[in-house]
């Protein structure tokens, strides 16, 4: 069974990086980057566990491989599907296409959930079919999810979508050139990196000035009623989902851990000024905009 699996994920593996004729392209540049390397001795969180910061990204890919297949089906069992409207509110309230197509690059794009309304945003709201998405994700597996997906899509094998293997803080400088994007989303991804400033630097140098860094992730839950509910729900509910349905309860035990890692709005806010990024003021409505109480927020900031 393990044969099979190391095989499937072999000729997987393989088959991602074959399709670059079909815009799938991977990129194995070395990161041109050095200041947000990983620091040897530095820790860091993995859920609430702390360990070398090094280690980190390999655990965090491991999660990944282990949940891709399952991914979709588990972020509608464990939210009910409302991760779907988060979603859908995160790309409507950055109105894609109505000023123009635009060049968008999708962080941490997973199985391509942003990147797809993305594309169905500005075509069914604007007409406009010249907005593109590149997606980039650290993991292949989660890519190769999205790229299947997408072959049922009007968006395949056109130049509106491509998908690439890349790290979130260290955007290879030769392919992802600086001052380039109009359009910079992470849904749910940048807690998993392991430098925010990293990733959030990164951001600042790809996009163009005037261009918009736009941030969907779980958050914090101000009203204790609400949050001791959602507490409860998250660590007993989710976990047992992830065995039931992924047969998987460790990876789903870091999911929800590292929520509660994450920094605070206003916290988050801050970093994102820190990168270079005007934002609203640090208030609801403003630096941000929470959703559900806050269980996820939309943190938006402009580079200067
Ligand atoms: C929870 S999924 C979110 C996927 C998608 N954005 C969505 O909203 O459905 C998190 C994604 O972050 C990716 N990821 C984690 N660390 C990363 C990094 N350092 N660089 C790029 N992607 C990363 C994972 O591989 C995974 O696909």
């Amino acid at each position: 069974m393990q044969t099979t699996t190391r095989a499937w994920r072999a000729s997987s593996r393989r088959y991602l990086r074959q399709s670059i004729a079909l815009r799938l392209n991977h990129n194995q540049a070395q990161p041109q980057n050095p200041q947000s390397s990983n620091s040897p001795g530095r820790t860091t969180s993995f859920g609430f566990k702390t360990i070398p910061e090094e280690t980190k990204e390999s655990l965090v890919k491991n999660v990944f491989d282990s949940v891709a297949s399952s991914y979709d089906l588990m972020n509608d069992a464990t939210s009910f599907g409302v991760h779907r409207l988060w979603k859908d509110t995160f790309v409507s309230t950055l109105k894609p296409g109505r000023k123009g197509p635009l060049r968008c690059i999708d962080v941490a794009g997973g199985t391509g959930d942003i990147a797809l309304r993305i594309l169905d945003h500005a075509r069914e709201t604007y007409a406009d079919r010249e907005t593109s998405v590149e997606v980039v994700d650290i993991n292949a597996q989660m890519l190769n999810e999205g790229f299947t997906r997408f072959k049922k899509t009007m968006y395949h094998n056109t130049p509106q979508v491509s998908f690439h293997e890349a790290n979130a803080q260290e955007l290879p400088a030769s392919q992802f050139k600086s001052d380039t994007y109009d359009l910079y989303t992470i849904a749910f991804g940048i807690r998993n990196c392991t430098s925010i400033p990293a990733v959030l630097k990164e951001a600042h140098r790809v996009l163009k000035p005037g261009a918009t860094f736009a941030c969907l992730e779980f958050s914090k839950v101000n009203n204790p009623l609400l949050s001791t509910l959602y507490d409860q729900y998250s660590f007993s509910v989710i976990p047992l989902l992830g065995t039931i349905l992924a047969g998987d309860r460790d990876s789903y035990q870091y999911l929800v851990e590292s929520i509660r890692k994450f920094p605070t709005q206003p916290d988050f806010a801050q970093m994102i000024r820190d990168a270079g990024f005007s934002t609203g003021p640090n208030v609801d409505g403003g630096a941000w905009t929470d959703l559900w109480g806050g269980i996820a927020s939309i943190h938006t900031g402009v580079k200067l």
